[in-house]
């Protein structure tokens, strides 16, 4: 073993941020901790994690919870099928672990939502099993201590550093060895102007030693995202307002919207039309209610809302008239939570 681990794990004890799901010992906290933090900063993450384990303090509590509090409560937290998935896990484990994470990692890794990232941080921060992981501070870390010049996200790269974070790992103290190096990649080893001068690592650090330490990672080149333009209508009747379920998977699964079709034409002349392909439901358009724009990660959405009367509708399950006082309890997307609040 190399003097990484010790130079790291010193630092730790006296620089570790203090964290609500540092340092107790329940891996259902580390769990849903590690599974919110896997696409967003810590500091988003700590009010949302406070407020989850309130309302859903054990896993049998989460999972006798309906979709709809679960999805309530992650609500701009992002990525839903992170919540979804940790329902139906949460199921999982009631029925078949008694209520209680597995400690195995064949078994982890078989519960929805927990990939080769999850399993190491789960193994080793809940139940101290020598387990490397890889998050996205981690790899910046260790592509610049050991100068990785592979794409770190290209299959080639992943071996590297999958490898990496293995070999250097201190047997008995994986967990705060993963801990240390993610905290070391969010104060120190920055993206932009890292504060090497103050790194404990600078000396061994072979990036830092080329001075091309903003070099790495190096990433594939990145794909041009789309940008796609919406027509919505707010069709509000009696002080209620149409609302349409979107479809159980993919993007805002289970979640709420008004209802919406693509348009590539100018929106206000389009909007009947593609309504009606779209959801079946005849509109007659009123004024302009606004316009709201979102960046998802493969593509940007422009929503053109606009107030309409409704002509007719066919059956259909996944429509509900929700009155405007309780909006609220339905979960929805950025786009359609900002419509809903002007409605409010
Ligand atoms: N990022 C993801 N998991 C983390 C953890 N346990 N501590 C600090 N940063 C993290």
């Amino acid at each position: 073993m190399s003097r990484l681990a010790p130079r790291l794990l010193n630092w730790y004890r006296q620089n570790k941020r203090t964290l609500p799901w540092r340092d107790h010992p329940n891996p259902y906290a580390v769990w849903v901790s590690e599974i919110m933090l896997q696409q967003t900063r810590v500091e988003t993450v700590i009010p949302y994690f406070e407020r989850w384990m309130k309302q859903f303090p054990t896993i049998k509590d989460l999972a006798a919870a309906s979709e709809q509090d679960v999805l309530n409560v992650w609500e701009g937290l992002g990525y839903y099928s992170r919540a979804r998935n940790l329902h139906k896990a949460a199921k999982i484990i009631t029925e078949q672990y008694g209520g209680q994470l597995p400690r195995d990692l064949d078994s982890l890794r078989q519960l929805p939502g927990i990939g080769r990232y999850s399993v190491g941080a789960i193994a080793s921060m809940a139940f101290g099993l020598d387990e490397p992981t890889l998050d996205g501070n981690v790899r910046r870390v260790l592509t610049r201590l050991f100068d990785v010049s592979e794409p770190a996200d290209s299959s080639a790269g992943e071996r590297i550093l999958w490898n990496l974070a293995a070999v250097h790992l201190p047997k008995g103290q994986a967990g705060d060895y993963n801990q240390a190096l993610m905290d070391l990649g969010a104060t120190i080893c920055l993206p932009k102007n890292p504060r090497c001068l103050i790194c404990p690592l600078m000396e061994t650090c072979k990036a830092r030693q080329l001075g091309i330490q903003e070099k790495r990672p190096v990433m594939k080149p990145k794909k041009e995202t789309p940008h796609y333009v919406h027509v919505a209508a707010v069709i509000v009747r009696r002080g209620r307002v149409l609302l349409a379920k979107r479809p159980p998977k993919g993007l805002l699964g289970g979640m709420w919207e008004f209802p919406n079709a693509r348009v590539n034409g100018d929106p206000a002349r389009e909007l009947v039309k593609a309504i009606e392909t779209a959801t079946r439901l005849k509109v007659r358009r009123k004024d302009a209610f606004g316009l709201v724009d979102h960046a998802y990660s493969h593509f940007s959405l422009t929503v053109h809302a606009f107030r309409a009367d409704l002509v007719s509708m066919s059956k259909n399950e996944n429509l509900k008239w929700v009155r405007v006082a309780e909006l609220e309890d339905y979960p929805m997307g950025r786009i359609d939570r900002q419509i809903a609040r002007q409605l409010g």
